[in-house]
């Protein structure tokens, strides 16, 4: 996706980085074929109050507006309209161009704080959100609504590499991952729900919930799912690992271990109701045997 930038206040270049990656998977998760274009201005609550009020009849500022410049078939997305976006196409640039977007920075900042979630997170949700309304996604109607979610949530699932934070993580903010991620636990047989955030030492953070199997024994820990993500995708290096579960749960053996491979003194928190504790992997895993147990 070709982004024409407009920042009228200053972003982290990383977090730009970011979202350009976000707006890429939306082509490739809505498989539209055709080179595309929108444009994203980044802008302060007056900036986006005015535009509201010039456009939509609305005086207050507000996260994203999104102006598609495509008129979709009625329950048509731009995936199932090739030849549409064909027609669309400007030589010049080489794309079609989606539309316009204007997303409010301050409104980034806020809602990041009030979800506990990072801004790198917020700034990817708004920018896929809009990308959507581009793409011909819609939330009027209640069935439309659950098929923009599901996209959405199809879009930043796909973002593999990671959602970095800007700014550093807080302990509060790698819980709220992990809770996140709790909720997406695969359980089945054990009724009991794992979600881990994992923090590595570039500041990405990983989530894994427990993959539960009818052959119990291929069960995978919230953790080890976390740690497999992160190291393939050449994260070796852990700062933290946040776990929750509905009640206290250290990490099992094997997840120690795991850990203890690549970074033998990471934290690690455990929170269960409104409860917290940390304890370094060294503690859980004292004397252990690690990659440099085998030097002569
Ligand atoms: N479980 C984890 O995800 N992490 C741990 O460290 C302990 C156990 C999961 C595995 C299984 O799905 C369920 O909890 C019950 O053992």
């Amino acid at each position: 996706m070709l982004i024409d930038w407009k920042l009228q206040v200053s972003f982290d270049k990383k977090l730009l980085e970011m979202m350009q990656h976000a707006a890429d998977q939306c082509l490739i998760q809505e498989k539209v074929s055709v080179p595309c274009s929108i444009s994203v201005c980044l802008c302060d609550d007056s900036a986006i109050q005015s535009i509201n009020l010039e456009f939509r009849q609305n005086n207050h500022a507000t996260d994203v507006l999104s102006f598609p410049t495509v008129i979709y078939p009625e329950g048509k997305t731009a995936g199932q309209s090739e030849n549409l976006l064909r027609r669309e196409y400007d030589d010049e640039t080489g794309t079609c161009f989606l539309g316009d977007l204007f997303i409010s920075v301050p409104h980034i900042i806020k809602q990041a704080a009030e979800y506990g979630h990072s801004e790198a997170r917020e700034s990817v949700y708004l920018l896929v959100h809009g990308i959507c309304h581009l793409m011909g996604y819609d939330h009027m109607k209640p069935e439309e609504k659950e098929i923009m979610r599901k996209m959405e949530e199809k879009v930043i699932s796909s973002m593999s590499a990671g959602i970095s934070a800007s700014s550093p993580v807080s302990d509060e903010q790698l819980l709220n991952y992990a809770k996140e991620a709790m909720r997406k636990s695969y359980s089945p047989y054990s009724g009991f729900p794992v979600g881990a955030a994992l923090l590595t030492s570039t500041g990405k953070i990983y989530t894994g919930c427990n993959i539960e199997n009818a052959s119990f024994g291929l069960s995978n820990c919230a953790e080890r799912t976390a740690v497999f993500k992160a190291v393939s995708e050449g994260e070796k290096q852990f700062e933290a690992i946040a776990i929750t579960a509905n009640a206290k749960a250290w990490p099992c053996g094997a997840c120690r271990q795991v850990m203890n491979e690549f970074s033998p003194h990471m934290r690690v928190l455990v929170s269960w109701d409104k409860y917290v504790e940390e304890k370094n992997l060294d503690e859980l895993l004292p004397e252990n045997f690690g990659p440099d147990s085998m030097k002569k």
